[in-house]
C-alpha cells in the first residue's frame, strides 16, 4: 500500500472535509451567545480587580500609600508586593520553570518585591465591588517610586550587546560551508540591513481573567489563552497544586496571534488575590495594558550579506540579527531560519546578538521569525533580481531548492512552483514592465511586487476522544482552542466524515483542561493536531466496533477476522467482500450499545498517525517498508502578490492588489482557510505601512499604546485580495496531510509590499514599518 493517507482511501466520497463550511459557531458570536473569558458574570459573590502599574520604566517602589484608597466605597483589598501572598513557585528559578513547562515564557513575575523593570509593570491589585469602585480606588492609590534611568532598546547609547548563543534555541544557527570566504569570492556582493519595529498583536479581545476557587485546593479559570493545558501546567505550578486541580476553560477567543500563548502575570495575580479574599475575581486588561501586559514582537535589526554569481545563483548568504530583550529573558524570534532554507545556497552562517533593556520579555507573534526573516531575504532577493535585470520569479526559480538545504532532507511535498506560476496567473505578473519607476496611473506610481512565504511544519501531538451514539450522532472532545479561526468547524468536519455521518450530527467540545489535553493553538499546530487526533480515536472506536462485530451470531461479520474488516462511511464490511458487512448503527442497537467511545493520541508533523491507525485496525502494522516521515522535511509554501500606488507628493502607500496562493498540505475547510490566508496577509500589510509601538528612548515607555495611535490596517486600507490553494496530497505529515496555514499567510507580506514599493519608485526601503516620511525622503534621494 502507498503512504497516500488512510483517511482518504477510506473516506474520499464522504464529501464534507474540502468544503466551505460556514463556521458552526457563527450564529452564537452574532448573537452574542459565544462566552467569552470576560462574560463569566454570575459566579457567585464575584468581585474586580484592576491592576495599578508603574508610571516609569526603572527604579524601586520606596512607599505605599493605601489610605485614600482604603476609603472608597466597596474596597476589599490592595495586594502589593508588601501584602500579596506567595506563589509556591515562581518560573525566575529553574525548578518553576521546569514544573511550569513552555507556557512560562517571561520568567519576570511582578509583585514579588519593590524593584521595578519595565514600564507599566503592575505595582498593585486593586479589588472592589464593581470594576468602577476598583478603578476609583486604584486612580487614589499612592504608590511613589524612585527612578533611575532606564534602557529603552539595543539602539540605546548604553546599550550591552551580548550573544546568547546556547542560551536560547536561536542563538546557534545551522551553519553550513564557509559562508564568509564564499562571499568575499563571490562576483555579485549585496549587504543591507532591515529594520523592524516593536509590534503588538491587539487581539479583539483583551487578556481577561475570571479566577474562581471552588473549594481551598481547587481552582477554575476563565481567562484568554490559545492552550488550555499550557496554561494549566504552569498555573498548577504557580499555585503548588496538582495540575488536575486547575481547570482551565476558554470556550471561545477573539483572536491571539500567539500573544496568548505564554501565560502572563495579570492571570496570576488574579488567582493569587480571588484566593486571598475568598471570591470570585475578574480581572481584564484595558487596551492600553494591552501594550504592556502580553508580550510583543521585538524592535530588531537584520543584516544580511548576498554573495551570487552572475547568473543570480546564491553562493553565500551571511545574516546577522541585532534584538531588545527584557532584564531576565533571552528571548528572541529565530529569523535565520528561514533565510538557511528558503534557496539553495551552499554556505550559511548566522549570528544573534541581544541588548538587555528596560521592556517586557518579547514573545512569539505570529511566524516568529519567519516574518521578519522573510523580510530580509525576500527584499534581498528582489535587490538581486533587479540588479542582475533578471525578473524577481526566476531568480527565485534559479535557486529553487530541490530538498532542505538546512537539513540536506527531501521535503515531505513542495508546491512552490505551482504557487509561483497560480499567483503570476492570477496577478496578471506578465503585464509588469521590468523598469522601475515608470509604471503610473495618473499621479500615482505604480508597482508590482511579490515574495515567497515558508513555514515549518512543527511537531505537536494531542489527545482526542469521540463518543459514537447508536442514533447516529457524535460528541467529540479535545482540550483544544478555536482562536477565531475556525476550529470548531473544521473539526466537526472531520469527525464527520471520519464517522460517516453529517456534521450537523457532530458536537464538538473544546477549550477546557478537563478535555483530553492537547497541543495550543500555536505554531500552525493546531488543525493538523487536532484533526488526527480525532481520526485516530475514530480509529479506535471502530477497532472495538469490529470486536463486537465478529462476536455476534446476527452480523453478517460474524466469526471473521477483525484484520479483514474496514470502515467504509460508517458501514463495517469485509475488506474482500464490501456488500457483506452492516451499519454501525445497526450493529450497536442489536448489541444493546447506546454508545461507545474511542480515544486516540494524535502526532503531528511526525507521520505517526498513518502507521499507528493501521496497527490500530489491523493488529499490525503494514507500514514497515514505507519511507521513514522523519527523514523528511516539512514545511508550507506560498507566494504573495502585491500592487502598490504610491502618490509621490505625499507619499503615502496604497495597496491596490494583492493575490496569495498557499500550499498547505490539506485544506480541511477552504472558506475558513481564506479567512486565515487573508487575516495574515493584512497583519503583514500592517507590519509593512502602519505598525509600530515607539518606546520614548529617555523613559522607555510606549507613546502610542491605544488603537487610537497605533495604527492597524481597517476595510479602507485594504483590497479585494484573491486567495488561492494548491491542492496537495502529503502522505508524510499526517493522516490527515494537514500542514497548518496560519502562519505561512503572513511570511513574506512585508518584503511583498517593500518590493512593489521598490519597483513603482526605484526606491528600497528597509525600515519597518514603511510609512509615508520614509517613503519621501526616499524618493528625495537619487534612485
Ligand atoms: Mo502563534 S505566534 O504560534 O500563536
Amino acid at each position: 500500500m502507498d503512504s497516500e493517507s488512510a483517511f482518504f482511501e477510506t473516506n474520499a466520497t464522504s464529501g464534507t472535509v474540502g468544503q466551505p463550511l460556514s463556521r458552526i459557531d457563527g450564529r452564537a458570536k452574532v448573537t452574542g451567545a459565544a462566552k467569552y473569558s470576560a462574560e463569566y458574570n454570575r459566579l457567585p459573590g464575584l468581585v474586580h480587580a484592576v491592576l495599578k502599574t508603574s508610571d516609569v520604566a526603572k527604579g524601586r517602589v520606596t512607599s505605599i500609600d493605601t489610605s485614600a484608597a482604603q476609603r472608597e466605597p466597596g474596597v476589599l483589598a490592595i495586594f502589593t508586593h508588601q501584602n500579596l501572598p506567595k506563589p509556591a513557585l515562581t518560573p525566575a528559578t529553574k525548578e518553576g520553570r521546569e514544573a511550569m513547562g513552555p507556557s512560562a515564557q517571561m520568567t519576570f513575575l511582578p509583585l514579588q518585591s519593590d524593584q521595578i523593570f519595565y514600564a507599566a509593570q503592575p505595582v498593585a491589585v486593586v479589588v472592589a465591588d464593581t470594576l468602577e469602585h476598583a478603578q476609583q480606588a486604584a486612580a487614589k492609590l499612592r504608590v511613589t517610586i524612585a527612578p533611575e534611568t532606564p534602557i529603552a532598546s539595543y539602539q540605546d547609547a548604553k546599550a550591552q550587546l551580548f550573544n546568547p548563543y546556547k542560551d536560547y534555541n536561536g542563538g546557534v544557527q545551522g551553519v553550513r560551508g564557509k559562508a564568509a570566504e564564499a562571499f568575499a569570492a563571490a562576483p555579485v556582493q549585496l549587504t543591507a540591513t532591515y529594520t523592524h519595529a516593536t509590534n503588538h498583536h491587539n487581539p479583539m479581545e483583551p487578556g481577561a481573567t475570571v479566577a474562581h476557587w471552588e473549594a481551598a485546593d481547587r481552582l477554575t479559570v476563565y481567562d484568554t489563552v490559545q492552550g488550555v493545558a499550557w496554561h494549566q501546567q504552569a498555573l498548577s505550578a504557580y499555585l503548588g497544586l496538582p495540575q488536575d486541580h486547575v481547570r482551565v476553560i476558554t470556550k471561545y477567543l477573539g483572536g491571539g496571534f500567539g500573544g496568548k500563548s505564554a501565560i502572563w502575570p495579570h492571570t496570576v495575580l488574579a488567582a493569587l488575590a480571588a484566593k486571598a479574599i475568598g471570591r470570585p475575581v475578574k480581572l481584564v486588561l484595558t487596551r492600553p495594558q494591552m501594550f504592556t501586559s502580553m508580550g510583543h514582537r521585538e524592535d530588531q535589526q537584520q543584516t544580511l550579506r548576498v554573495g551570487a554569481s552572475k547568473e543570480g545563483k546564491l553562493l553565500a548568504l551571511l545574516h546577522e540579527k541585532t534584538s531588545t530583550t527584557s532584564p531576565w529573558d533571552n528571548y528572541a524570534e529565530t529569523n535565520a531560519n528561514i533565510v538557511e532554507m528558503l534557496y539553495a545556497c551552499p554556505a550559511f552562517e548566522a549570528t544573534t546578538k541581544l541588548s538587555r533593556a528596560n521592556v517586557m520579555t518579547a514573545t512569539w507573534m505570529r511566524a516568529p521569525g519567519e516574518s521578519p526573516g522573510s523580510f530580509a531575504i525576500e527584499s534581498a532577493m528582489d535587490d538581486l533580481a533587479a540588479q542582475l535585470g533578471i525578473d524577481p520569479i526566476e531568480i527565485r526559480l534559479r535557486n529553487y531548492a530541490d530538498k532542505d538545504p538546512s537539513t540536506g532532507k527531501p521535503w515531505s511535498s513542495k508546491s512552490l512552483k505551482a504557487c509561483y506560476q497560480r499567483g503570476a496567473e492570477l496577478f496578471g505578473w506578465n503585464k509588469r514592465n521590468p523598469k522601475n519607476g515608470v509604471t503610473r496611473d495618473g499621479n500615482m506610481l505604480v508597482g508590482y511586487g511579490m515574495a515567497t512565504g515558508s513555514y515549518p511544519v512543527h511537531n505537536g501531538q494531542g489527545n482526542a476522544r469521540v463518543r459514537l451514539y447508536a442514533d447516529g450522532h457524535a460528541v467529540v472532545q479535545a482540550g483544544a482552542t478555536d482562536i477565531g479561526t475556525g476550529t470548531y468547524t473544521i473539526i466537526t468536519q472531520v469527525a464527520a466524515d471520519c464517522l460517516g455521518i453529517a456534521p450537523e450530527k457532530v458536537r464538538f467540545e473544546l477549550g477546557d483542561s478537563a478535555l483530553p489535553t492537547t497541543i495550543l493553538s500555536g505554531g500552525s499546530m493546531g488543525a493538523g493536531t487536532y484533526a488526527s487526533s480525532v481520526y485516530v480515536a475514530v480509529q479506535d472506536l471502530w477497532q472495538k466496533l469490529t470486536k463486537v462485530a465478529v462476536l455476534d451470531a446476527k452480523s453478517p461479520l460474524f466469526r471473521a477476522k477483525p484484520a479483514d474488516v474496514e470502515v467504509v462511511q460508517g458501514r463495517l464490511q469485509l475488506k474482500a467482500n464490501p456488500s457483506k458487512g452492516e451499519d454501525f448503527a445497526a450493529l450497536m442497537k442489536r448489541s444493546n450499545l447506546t454508545d461507545l467511545e474511542g480515544s486516540g493520541l494524535g502526532r503531528y508533523g511526525a507521520g505517526y498517525e498513518l502507521a499507528q491507525a493501521r496497527a490500530t485496525a489491523n493488529g499490525k502494522s503494514d507500514d514497515a517498508g514505507r519511507d521513514d516521515p522523519g527523514q523528511h522535511a516539512m514545511h508550507s509554501f506560498g507566494a504573495h502578490f502585491c500592487e502598490v500606488h504610491v502618490d509621490p507628493e505625499l507619499g503615502t502607500v496604497r495597496v491596490t492588489k494583492w493575490v496569495s496562493v498557499i500550499a498547505g498540505g490539506r485544506i480541511l475547510n477552504p472558506k475558513t482557510a481564506r479567512s486565515q490566508i487573508m487575516g495574515g496577509a493584512i497583519m503583514g500589510i500592517g507590519a509593512a505601512l502602519m505598525e509600530q509601538t515607539v518606546r520614548d528612548p529617555n523613559l522607555a515607555r510606549y507613546t502610542n499604546a491605544s488603537l487610537a495611535d497605533y495604527h492597524v490596517p481597517v476595510n479602507a486600507d485594504i483590497p479585494d485580495m484573491r486567495v488561492e490553494f494548491i491542492d496537495e496530497h502529503d502522505p508524510y505529515i499526517n493522516a490527515m496531510g494537514v500542514k497548518g496555514i496560519g502562519e505561512v499567510s503572513i511570511v513574506g507580506t512585508m518584503a511583498a509590499v517593500g518590493n512593489a514599493i521598490f519597483h513603482a519608485t526605484g526606491r528600497r526601503l528597509r525600515d519597518l514599518p514603511m510609512t509615508p516620511n520614509k517613503v519621501l525622503a526616499a524618493l528625495r534621494q537619487p534612485a
